[in-house]
């Protein structure tokens, strides 16, 4: 069983990401939440957490907030795409649970100082801000982590916020430049996987048929969240970018890629923020990360389906 900490944005996708970690126990252990600034301000990002976990039916979950600006860039956000609240779609109701007083880094930071080396994985499903502060700070933490498995990136879909870039790891370059060069194991879920996850109209047939709070919620966020991409891509539906994370975390065989070496563009304005992946191995710089490429659909969305449905 893993034990993990989700650090995060939401965003509809990111809620869809903890609420299959929430609902799969046996699998994963959420030590807790993080959020930091990414799709939307900060303020809105950890209400959103905290929302999600009180959908979830899991009030006791501890939520922290992390850094509300990039570490040397001022924020970029996605209202575009996520709705003024980040979480547009369904009507749910504000939390009632309250934020953690401790500061989102500090409690990583404190939370990899205490456990056994190797037995936390770290999960970021937004801007690296928070991870790479924490490393900064701290550095005897690095080597605490077990791995960290992240939503960013793109090589073959090249980016949906410029035309290099993917958005997390464009928000905050030097701070996946920072995570990148770590010398932890990273498991990559880039928009190349991630595109592959789309919500068709029967598989969102298939959340709403749930039939509880949690399934309903979600055929709501996604049909928000589908706009964007179906008038931008001319996509069939919504891509789920940060479930395929949590996903992983469960079965990981359903996902499949290469161990390449990752590195962050942080100088060129042209190409800021583009995660330069040599995925033909056509130079000597070291592995550094697992980029994955494929997914089987069919079995991610069964997972899914069946998970939200515990909740
Ligand atoms: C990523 O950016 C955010 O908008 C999503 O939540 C996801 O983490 C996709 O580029
Ligand atoms: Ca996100």
């Amino acid at each position: 069983k893993r034990k993990i900490i989700i650090d995060t944005d939401p965003g509809q996708d990111d809620a869809v990401a903890i609420l299959l970690a929430l609902a799969s126990p046996d699998e994963i252990e959420v030590l807790g939440i993080t959020a930091v600034a990414g799709n939307v301000p900060l303020t809105l990002t950890e209400k959103n957490a905290r929302i999600v976990c009180e959908l979830a039916g899991m009030p006791l979950t501890r939520v922290f907030a992390g850094c509300d600006s990039p570490l040397k860039r001022s924020l970029v956000t996605a209202e575009h795409v996520h709705g003024k609240t980040g979480l547009d779609g369904p009507v749910l109701p504000d939390p009632i649970m309250p934020l953690q007083d401790q500061h989102a880094v500090d409690f990583i930071i404190e939370t990899l100082r205490s456990e056994p080396a190797g037995s936390i994985t770290l999960c970021p499903l937004g801007p690296l801000t928070n991870i790479a502060t924490a490393f900064k700070n701290a550095p005897d933490t690095i080597e605490k982590v077990c791995e960290i498995v992240l939503m960013g990136g793109a090589y073959f879909e090249v980016g949906n916020i410029t035309p290099t870039a993917e958005f997390n790891i464009y928000v905050d370059p030097e701070a996946a430049d920072i995570v990148f060069r770590a010398g932890v194991p990273i498991v990559v879920m880039p928009l190349d996987v991630t595109h592959k996850a789309l919500v068709t109209p029967e598989r969102n047939n298939a959340f709403r048929a749930i039939g509880n709070k949690v399934g309903i919620a979600v055929a709501e966020m996604t049909e928000f969240f589908e706009r964007y991409d179906k008038e931008k891509y001319g996509s069939i539906g919504a891509p789920l970018h940060d479930p395929c994370v949590t996903a992983y975390l469960i079965r990981p065989e359903i996902f499949s890629g290469r161990h390449i070496n990752v590195e962050i563009e942080t100088s060129s304005p042209l190409t800021m923020g583009m995660t330069v992946a040599d995925w033909w191995r056509v130079t000597n710089r070291p592995a550094n990360a697992t980029f994955i490429k494929e997914i089987d659909t069919d079995a991610f969305f069964a997972l899914l389906t069946e998970r939200l449905a515990r909740l």
